[in-house]
């Protein structure tokens, strides 16, 4: 069973709590990386968070909660290996892996409820990449963030 780190700013927190509750209770191991409070913080510090686990190995998959999910998935883009996306519903849950090779999963906490969040992130974890086509199409932009980024080094995986 996948390893699963998961984020979220303040607007995503309470869906947050629900997801890991779900989680948890269907045997996934799971690293809660904050926010665990009320006030308000930064998306991208949890976004990176958990962008860096997930591309230095730390975790298999990582879910992001934010207000629409847009932002979290912004930042978390910018982190070489990863490839965050949105999703509002299961299809697009289930083509984010099967297309796409999605590692991670980005929700909006102000857009969905807390049933449809819990399908969708089933629904994720769940689908596998189709791999054929895909992979050419996964390749090129593999190549085009190794010929604009350097990897990403032990003491900024580390960065909190
Ligand atoms: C916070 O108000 C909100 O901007 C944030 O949660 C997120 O939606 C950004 O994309």
């Amino acid at each position: 069973m996948e390893r699963i780190a998961i984020g979220a700013d303040h607007a995503g927190r309470a869906l947050k709590e629900e997801i890991l509750v779900f989680l948890r209770d269907a045997g996934y191991s799971v690293e809660d990386m904050g926010t665990y409070g009320d006030e308000s913080v930064d998306y991208p510090d949890y976004a990176l968070k958990v962008a860096r686990a997930v591309a230095t190995g730390a975790a298999d998959l990582g879910i992001l909660i934010c207000g629409t999910g847009i932002g979290m998935s912004i930042a978390a883009n910018k982190v070489r290996g990863v490839r965050a996306a949105v999703a509002t519903d299961c299809y697009m849950a289930r083509m984010a892996r099967e297309h796409n090779d999605a590692n991670i999963l980005c929700l909006g906490g102000r857009v969905v409820g807390a049933g449809l969040a819990l399908d969708i992130v089933q629904t994720f974890l769940q689908s596998r990449f189709a791999g054929g086509r895909h992979v050419r199409r996964i390749g090129k932009i593999r190549a085009a963030e190794e010929s604009s980024s350097p990897p990403l080094s032990p003491e900024i995986a580390e960065d909190p």
